[in-house]
């Protein structure tokens, strides 16, 4: 029920549609690869959460398969969960168009408290493509550096202790 002024009510503003609930209760590509072409790991630095996506890519730059561990809100499983979904089976220029803007709308929206679980998916596979680019050296249009890899970070705060 939305309140008066078209403002949405406390209800509206936490409300899941059925796909996220769906991809939350029934995450796709939950796991890890072997060998990946490509991982990246993200976090966010305020709700702790933490993103990690494996790609499997074949000579002709197509993604045969991706997927992803994530320590993390519901939001955030939901949208791993649909950008392995629409990455898979692409090529890396046309994942690199997987942007959270595209995650969130094949999940018919997410509540505004929750746009940054998405944004972690779409930083999660530029990092891992940045990941294999490096390994092939080779330079991705579009691709800059990801900014919160935490991978290196979370090695070297290992080996403080
Ligand atoms: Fe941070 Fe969802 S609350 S990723």
């Amino acid at each position: 029920m939305a309140a008066a002024g078209g403002v949405p009510n406390q209800e509206e503003k936490y409300m899941y549609s059925e796909k996220v609930m769906d991809h939350f209760q029934n995450p796709r590509n939950v796991g890890e690869i072997e060998n990946p072409s490509g991982v990246g790991t993200v976090g966010n630095a305020k709700c702790g959460d933490i993103m990690r996506i494996y790609l499997d890519i074949d000579d002709n730059g197509i993604i045969r398969d991706c997927k992803f561990k994530t320590f993390g809100c519901g939001a955030a499983v939901a949208t791993s969960s649909m950008a392995t979904e629409l990455v898979k089976g692409k090529s890396i220029q046309e994942a690199m168009e997987v942007t959270n803007k595209a995650v969130m709308e094949a999940l018919d929206g997410l509540p505004p408290v929750k746009v940054h679980c998405s944004l972690l998916a779409e930083e999660a596979i530029h990092a891992a493509l940045w990941d294999y680019a490096e390994k092939n050296h080779i330079k991705i249009t579009g691709l800059t550096k990801p900014k919160s890899d935490i991978h290196e970070g979370e090695e070297a705060e290992q080996e403080e202790y």
